[in-house]
């Protein structure tokens, strides 16, 4: 999967792509982010990417012009999302992680400052996506939360294929407890039946696990599920 991201700080995705998942998947040619610098794509002899807002008001906007340009150069007629990194985006869930998977390519648009023209959102995205409820400098980390998350589900990625349908989420619920060694540890002690090796019971308390801990935490996601599930 190739993954373009159009940014006015392309040095803030250098290091999380260069640990651990993200970076095996780039090293092995399973992701491929390429990132190009806003300000390449403004004509003017400023390369001007921002300007102030029509009707007054606080801060700066980015222009439509560098934005429309640097699409129509990076896919070069080939179709693909093309998606804005905004607060006032749909929200990013597992489903739309998992969907966005399905493409060979996306191109992400980072807004910064203030926001961007309305005519990018109006006209050359063909979405936009927030990362939750709450207002960051910018786009960037929204986009690598999106690359991460989208690439959990490229084929390879992840070690097992079956792994990214196992998470939190992935079955509407959240994750439960899990264990490692020690069986004891400051007399806090590993639950019995996970020694059972009874794999069905094993299953159940899981199941069970997952929905309490789910009640709690996000009962909001207990109410989207199909009581078939439980
Ligand atoms: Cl995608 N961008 C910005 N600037 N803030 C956000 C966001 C995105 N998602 C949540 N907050």
């Amino acid at each position: 999967m190739r993954v373009d991201v159009v940014t006015l700080f392309p040095a803030m995705f250098l290091s999380p792509l260069q640990e651990s998942i993200l970076k095996r998947a780039l090293l092995r040619g399973l992701l491929d982010v390429r990132l190009h610098h806003l300000r390449d794509y403004a004509l003017d002899r400023h390369q001007m990417t921002d300007d102030l807002p029509y009707g007054g008001g606080q801060g700066m906007l980015l222009k439509p012009e560098p934005f429309f340009r640097a699409v129509k150069t990076i896919l070069a007629g080939v179709p693909a999302p093309v998606i804005l990194l905004t607060p006032q985006g749909r929200p990013l869930t597992h489903v739309r992680a998992q969907n966005l998977a399905q493409y060979s390519r996306l191109l992400l648009l980072c807004g910064h400052y203030e926001g961007v023209d309305e005519r990018v959102r109006a006209h050359l995205v063909t979405d936009e996506i927030s990362i939750g409820d709450y207002v960051l400098t910018g786009g960037e980390l929204a986009a690598l939360v999106l690359i991460d998350a989208v690439a959990r589900f490229a084929p390879g990625v992840l070690g097992a294929e079956s792994a990214p349908h196992d998470d939190s989420y992935a079955q509407g619920l959240l994750e439960g407890p899990q264990y490692t060694r020690p069986l004891s540890f400051r007399g806090w002690d590993v639950p019995d039946v996970l020694r059972s090796g009874n794999h069905a019971a094993i299953a159940q308390w899981r199941r069970e696990q997952a929905v309490q801990r789910t009640a709690q935490r996000r009962p909001d996601l207990l109410g989207a599920l199909d009581c078939g599930d439980l």
